[in-house]
């Protein structure tokens, strides 16, 4: 039987709630399916441990996730640890050390799912934004200079290297070969005068080398509003650290909400595991209360079989999630439902039962 080792950060807040499930669905995927399963480990790193241990995750913490599969992450950060300590120390250490310099977030609006915006069909929402996950505005580079003085100045430095640009543009333009869709870059060259300059260049040039591939490329403000007026301009979206974070937030809330929508950080040559989570963060306004959706976490899942070329599976999620939330009757309240985390999760487990005892 093929294993698949996973390890889990489940992390802070409604992160360990929601992750339960997305385990509950894979164990149930694995139990169906018959020729593969799942080995989870746990990992107890986050704001927690790091109150008990003054850090995020044990030392050796990337030795120790280096031999699996995959990650399957929930959230990180919690009021009374400083979110730029809790991040770096843990979420965006693995994205770096991990080279998973490719963020795939989907903004699609699967069936059923609810939309804010007026007289939008499933079709007219259906994009892919690619986002650099690994350098940009998140490089971590800058100084706080004359610190506590009047005349104190904090540096922060975006950092586009021809390698870290190059690649996920490249990237990008695969992609949108391969799904036969246009691909739009999002930057903002006219403020930012070189990294975005540079950008703008290096996805010309790259552009040369897939004349089948149509382009388009918008500032990021104008690109905003498009999301909400005319989000059907947007197929496969390559866009950077910054940008990517704030639009896909943008594109949750027009394509179901945060509660619904999943990202996943690859590294392409498979040197290092792969991780998968929730766009959304630890929500700590909901932490606790066991009424977090855990759908944007089922999503991650349904992107993790597909990593493992278990695509099939990986479409059965989705449909699985989109008949529930058609039927409109267990949702959490974000989804306008009264249902709980779990009652949400079950939900999904048996669609998926009843869709594999039809087809099988
Ligand atoms: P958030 O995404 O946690 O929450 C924003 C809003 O969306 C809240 O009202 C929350 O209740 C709601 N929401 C989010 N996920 C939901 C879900 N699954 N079901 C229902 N409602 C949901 O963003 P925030 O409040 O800005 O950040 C809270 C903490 O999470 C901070 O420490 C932040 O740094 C961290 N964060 C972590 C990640 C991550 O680990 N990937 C992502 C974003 C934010
Ligand atoms: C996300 C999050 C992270 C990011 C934060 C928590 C560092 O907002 O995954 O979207 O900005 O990448
Ligand atoms: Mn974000």
């Amino acid at each position: 039987k093929k294993q698949y080792k996973v390890a889990v950060i489940a992390g802070d807040g409604i992160g360990p709630e929601v992750l339960d499930e997305g385990i509950k669905i894979l164990n149930k995927v694995a139990q169906l399916d018959g020729s593969f399963e799942f080995e989870f480990t746990q990992f107890p790193w986050g704001c927690e441990y790091y109150l008990k241990h003054g850090k995020m995750m044990a030392d050796d913490g990337l030795e120790q996730l280096q031999s699996f599969d995959a990650i399957y992450l929930g959230a990180v950060g919690y009021p009374g640890v400083p979110d730029h300590i809790s991040l770096w120390d843990l979420l965006l250490k693995i994205r770096k050390g991990f080279n998973q310099y490719v963020n795939i977030r989907p903004i699609t609006l699967l069936e059923g799912a609810p939309c804010p915006l007026k007289d939008v069909t499933r079709e007219q929402i259906n994009m892919l934004v690619i986002r650099e996950n690994s350098e940009g505005e998140y490089a971590g580079a800058g100084e706080w200079l004359f610190k506590g003085q009047p005349h104190e100045v904090a540096l922060q430095t975006g950092i586009f290297s021809r390698v870290g640009t190059e690649r996920i543009i490249r990237y990008a333009f695969e992609e949108a070969r391969k799904q036969g869709r246009s691909l739009t870059s999002i930057s903002k060259g006219n403020a930012l005068n070189y990294s975005m300059v540079f950008w703008d260049q290096v996805f010309e040039e790259v552009a040369k080398e897939y004349p089948d591939v149509k382009t388009y490329s918008y500032l990021v403000d104008a690109a905003a509003m498009f999301f909400v007026k005319q989000p059907w301009r947007f197929e496969v979206v390559v866009t950077s650290n910054l940008f990517g974070d704030i639009i896909t937030d943008l594109g949750a809330a027009i394509a179901g909400g945060l509660g619904l929508a999943a990202g996943a950080n690859i590294n392409p040559e498979r040197e290092y595991p792969s991780m998968f989570e929730p766009i959304h963060g630890s929500a700590p306004d909901i932490a606790g209360k066991g009424i977090a959706n855990p759908l944007a976490s089922i999503w991650s899942a349904s992107q993790m079989l597909d990593f493992f070329n278990q695509e099939d599976w990986g479409k059965r999620l989705l449909s699985a999630m989109e008949q529930v939330m058609s039927e409109g009757t267990v949702l959490t309240p974000d989804m306008g439902g009264t249902a709980s985390t779990q009652e949400v999760g079950d939900a999904v487990v048996q669609k998926i039962e009843v869709s594999f005892q039809i087809t099988s």
